[in-house]
């Protein structure tokens, strides 16, 4: 990566939060790149929409789904955050600048907030929560049993990266078994870690709870088809937190209603927003959540990509550099 001369335009433009965010933005950078990020000072960091910006002073751009061919127009553009973990959001976008590296969103505080919302999920399914909701909506005083315990549950982590380690991790302290499935191999105390294509079937039948946190590449697109929702123990309960590309509802849906399924917690869906008449808002075994489960502060977002910017500059290669082959 070639890093840019001192006299060369350094605007930051932002899109996340839109124009009412920009004050906050402006004052994170500044904090951090005065306490932790010396090569990031002096950013002008400006909105998206921003008119009086040339586009070719744009050095850098923080975005989640920018309009389709606003990142190509910006012909000095040296590096593009996305404000997400995921890239899809941009490579969706078929001209977006492919020589410009691109730079995940990698930050702790995400991959706590996803750990406590796989924690929340997978205890709520495992208590039936959605019975006592009903329950309450019905203000029906009724005490009830549930099956197991976390100690006999086995919660299994589809992508064991920044997100599934810590939710691993989380669930693993909660006395789940936890097992886990990435593309290479992996070793994690206290998860048995699956590997390939091949493990996958064996792995699905042992999942109670199954966690989706891949990302959205030609190879998980559909990976939690029909075919292998059927392939998990009876009674078992999904938790989709990773795209709406991986799975069509439809599928789950029949998986919930004949194929024994018992529940679902879902964050992500193939069209978001979520449409108002959408089947998942009212059905009984769902709980919907609008894919918020794991957004990290600004504070924390704008540290972590204060200290890409100044990796950059410096000439390092930046944490979280998304790769094109691999497709995340
Ligand atoms: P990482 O890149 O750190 O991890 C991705 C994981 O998926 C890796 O373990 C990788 O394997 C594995 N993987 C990728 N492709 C395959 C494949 N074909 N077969 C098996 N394993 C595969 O990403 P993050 O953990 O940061 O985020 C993961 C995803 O979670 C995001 O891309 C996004 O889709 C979703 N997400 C959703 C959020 C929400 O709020 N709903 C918030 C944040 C993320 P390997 O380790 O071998 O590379
Ligand atoms: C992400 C997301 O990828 O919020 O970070 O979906």
């Amino acid at each position: 990566m070639t890093q840019p001369s001192k006299n060369e335009p350094r605007i930051l433009l932002v899109k996340s939060g839109g124009e009412a965010a920009i004050d906050e933005w402006r004052s994170h950078f500044a904090h951090f790149a005065a306490t932790e990020s010396p090569e990031a000072a002096g950013l002008d960091v400006r909105w998206w929409n921003d008119a009086s910006v040339a586009p070719e002073d744009v050095a850098y751009a923080l975005v989640w789904q920018p309009d389709a061919g606003r990142l190509a127009a910006l012909p000095n553009l040296r590096l593009i955050l996305s404000t997400a973990a995921g890239a899809d959001h941009i490579t969706s976008d078929p001209t977006w600048p492919r020589h410009v590296p691109l730079i995940r969103a990698v930050t702790p505080e995400a991959a706590q907030r996803m750990g406590e919302y796989v924690s929340m999920a997978s205890l709520a399914l495992l208590r039936d929560l959605k019975r006592s909701v009903r329950q309450q909506a019905e203000r029906r005083w009724h005490s009830f049993e549930t099956e197991r315990s976390a100690t006999d549950t086995c919660v299994g982590i589809l992508g064991l990266g920044t997100m599934g380690v810590r939710s691993a991790e989380m669930v693993r302290g909660l006395g789940f078994r936890t097992i886990g499935w990435s593309r290479s191999r992996k070793e994690i105390e206290g998860v048995e870690c699956h590997t390939g294509n091949e493990a996958l079937p064996a792995f699905l039948a042992q999942c109670d709870i199954l966690v989706c946190l891949l990302p959205a590449t030609p190879e998980t697109d559909g990976i939690l088809s029909a075919e292998r929702l059927a392939m998990l123990p009876r009674g078992a309960a999904l938790v989709h937190v990773g795209r709406g590309s991986h799975m069509k509802f439809d599928d789950l849906r029949a998986a919930l209603d004949e194929g024994g399924m018992s529940g679902a917690f879902v964050d992500v869906f193939e069209e978001e927003p979520l449409p108002a008449d959408h089947p998942a808002w009212a059905h009984e075994k769902i709980f919907v959540t609008s894919h918020n489960a794991a957004i990290a502060s600004r504070r924390m977002r704008a540290r972590f990509f204060a200290a890409q910017i100044a990796a950059f500059e410096r000439g390092e290669t930046p944490v979280g550099v998304y790769d094109a082959v691999r497709g995340y």
